[in-house]
């Protein structure tokens, strides 16, 4: 019954765009691509009990990041049986601690796509990780063994052949002896010809193993890879590239310095899981009646927990069990990271959907409680209702309003789906969406900062109209003092600069992702996927400059059937000033940014004269000054809280 592991090459049809979002913005944040995954290959057998095995994964993930932040390389263990975790981390050794963190962080954001299946390895440029359910910890070879060729230019010059053999050779010889790492480069005289190479083995390997693991890889890249210019041995105990371009990082690799000052950055990124995760779990801890005293801030969750239960918030497991079918894969909606999405039907006849949670983590109890009340207390015809959760039930489940279109990127991202949506349609979907938020930031009693608009949180109801969906990212932000916010949440490629590297939470950072959306719903294309791995052609990038050219039709979405209506010139300049607001909303500078009310009132006012936008953010090193936090481990505790970069329905 074994079934082949399964091999994702980054394709978009099986990783969630999260994901393609994920790597492309990283690209320049670690300076070259570090963080870009190679390949995942999941391991052939489902976990054997989800219960046991999801706390235990997430353990081991937390485990083994305290290790790479300060070491570059970590091992952990939790549980035992057929669900216990092993673990493994990897950096290879040319990377920068903090480029270490980062690609630790995107490895264990993906990883977990291999669920339910009981493991897998995931290779990045930077970075290697591993899980299983038995210790693998002596494997350094076996029938997933993969060589993957990159660049496809066929190099016509012979002599970077011999640079690549000389290059891997010296590399292979080298790093045996030399805990398992090694670089080299070689050329023959030329530039043209230059080779570099990388080897590097898992750290917990012998000298020997790493070498047979070292030669038998590559051997083999040179032999399928040459003449590409490009070549990666993915091999199970070690990782060995060759280029010709120099993707090695520069800055030696200080051993022991603090990871802290990525830290907020890093629990952008890596804690993906963690607000499922607590939502899960504050269900698991709700059933027990042992709650945890929230931390900070004045909601006393023994209570709230109280209430909950007692609450038509409350629905009870088997209610819903029975509304879905049992969870019946035909009622599937969506499958995201972390959470699948079901469509139910109550027996008084109302639709719903039911968002079934796999992941659990003790400490997230409180974000849970807070998602719940802060969600039921907030109605707005332009936010998706959250019903209630199941506290009691064997699983933790929240149930929320059934929207039948589901969600915008199904639309304007559909060359066919696209043209149910016409200009006028998009205009008032963008309009709600901006009604909604106004009243997320200034009309609901709590402000609340959502932090992950995008374009999959945008539900569509029967006429088509916009509602906001997954608060889970929204907080209170009335008690959060410190403009560096406790939690960093969202979607890259949606995310507003100085919220990526600094933590700055304001409202701005909605209006940003706001801006990112306009431009999206106007042109038809993802931000992230304009082109896949290069950001300085972002979406935002090119409207901007077809802004200032003058020739921003030509990134108008056909679908939008603006030309064939009667008005055509009219219309026309509608769109343009939408995205001329739309560039307003993605100005670098946040202080320039508008407040969504006045987002509102400009898209309203047509007639009014919309001022200039200043320059979008053009990612580089620059913003990633990353704020020292001079006491970092505290802070890190502290803001590994709720991040879902899941989409609501998945996909
Ligand atoms: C999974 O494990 C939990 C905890 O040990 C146990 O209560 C539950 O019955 C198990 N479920 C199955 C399907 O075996
Ligand atoms: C790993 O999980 C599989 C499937 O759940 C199970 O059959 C196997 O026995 C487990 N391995 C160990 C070492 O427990
Ligand atoms: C492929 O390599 C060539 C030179 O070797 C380079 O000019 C080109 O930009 C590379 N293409 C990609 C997609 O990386
Ligand atoms: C690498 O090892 C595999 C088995 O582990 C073997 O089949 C293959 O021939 C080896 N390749 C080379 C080039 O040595």
């Amino acid at each position: 019954m074994k079934k082949e592991p399964t091999h994702l090459h980054l394709n978009p049809l099986y990783l969630p765009c999260l994901l393609i979002s994920l790597l492309s913005l990283l690209r320049p944040i670690t300076g070259d691509g570090r963080a870009r995954a190679v390949q995942v290959t999941c391991s052939p057998l489902l976990e054997h009990n989800a219960t046991v095995y999801v706390p235990n994964f997430v353990a081991t993930m937390e485990k083994i990041s305290q290790q790479v932040q300060t070491t570059g390389f970590g091992v952990a263990l939790t549980g035992t049986g057929p669900d216990a975790n092993y673990g493994l981390a990897q950096c290879y050794g040319d990377l920068t601690l903090n480029d270490c963190v980062l690609c630790y962080a995107e490895a264990r954001t993906i990883l977990p796509q291999c669920y339910p299946q009981n493991g897998g390895r995931i290779f990045l440029d930077g970075c290697f990780m591993r899980a299983e359910n038995y210790s693998f910890y002596n494997e350094f070879k076996g029938p997933e063994d993969n060589v993957v060729c990159g660049n496809t230019t066929r190099k016509k010059d012979s002599t970077f052949g011999d640079s690549v053999r000389r290059a891997v050779k010296n590399a292979v010889g080298e790093a045996p002896g030399n805990g398992g790492y090694a670089r080299a480069s070689a050329n023959a005289g030329e530039s043209e010809s230059s080779a570099f190479a990388l080897a590097n083995c898992w750290r917990n390997l012998s000298p020997e193993s790493c070498k047979e693991c070292l030669e038998n890889a590559s051997a083999t890249m040179v032999k399928e890879c040459l003449p590409w210019s490009e070549g990666r041995a993915l091999h199970t105990g070690c990782f060995l590239r060759y280029s010709d371009q120099d993707f090695l990082n520069q800055i030696p690799r200080n051993g022991r310095s603090k990871g802290s000052v990525v830290v907020i950055v890093v629990s952008v990124l890596s804690s993906v899981v963690v607000f499922m995760v607590g939502i899960a779990i504050g269900v698991y801890i709700c059933k027990h009646r042992t709650i945890q005293k929230k931390r900070r801030g004045s909601v006393d969750v023994e209570k709230m927990a109280k209430t909950l239960t007692d609450s038509s918030l409350n629905f009870k497991y088997s209610t819903l069990e029975k509304a879905t079918g049992s969870f019946d894969n035909a009622n599937k909606l969506g499958q995201g990271g972390f959470g699948t999405v079901y469509k139910g039907v109550l027996s008084d006849g109302r639709d719903i959907a039911v968002k079934r949670l796999f992941f659990n983590n003790r400490h997230r109890a409180t974000d849970f409680y807070n998602e719940v009340n802060i969600i039921s207390s907030v109605e707005h015809k332009n936010l998706v209702r959250l019903l209630g959760c199941s506290c009691s039930g064997p699983e933790s489940l929240l149930v929320y309003e059934y929207l039948q279109n589901k969600s915008l990127d199904r639309f304007i991202f559909d060359a066919n789906r696209g043209k149910t949506l016409n200009w006028q349609r998009r205009f008032l979907i963008i309009v709600g969406t901006a009604e909604g938020l106004v009243y997320l930031h200034e009309q609901s009693t709590v402000k609340i900062i959502h932090r992950d608009i995008k374009a999959s949180n945008i539900l569509l109801d029967s006429k088509l109209q916009a509602k906001i969906a997954d608060f889970g990212l929204a907080r209170s932000f009335q008690d959060d003092k410190s403009h560096i916010s406790t939690a960093i949440a969202g979607t890259l490629g949606y995310m507003a600069p100085e919220y990526l590297a600094h933590g700055q939470l304001t409202e701005k950072v909605d209006v940003y992702s706001f801006g990112v959306l306009v431009l999206e719903i106007v042109t038809g294309k993802q931000n992230t996927k304009s082109k896949m791995s290069d950001y300085s052609d972002s979406l935002i990038t090119e409207a901007w400059k077809h802004f200032q050219s003058g020739e921003l039709e030509e990134i108008y979405d056909p679908n939008m059937n603006w030309k064939n209506q009667d008005d055509s010139v009219i219309i026309k300049n509608e769109i343009l000033r939408v995205v001329q607001i739309g560039l307003l909303c993605t100005q670098e500078i946040a202080s320039l940014r508008p407040s969504m009310s006045k987002v509102l009132h400009m898209l309203k006012n047509k007639e009014e004269t919309l001022p200039l936008p200043s320059n979008p953010p053009f990612m580089d090193e620059r913003v990633m000054e990353f704020r020292d936090t001079s006491d970092g481990d505290s802070a890190a505790c502290a803001s590994l809280a709720t991040v879902s970069q899941s989409s609501f329905y998945g996909r």
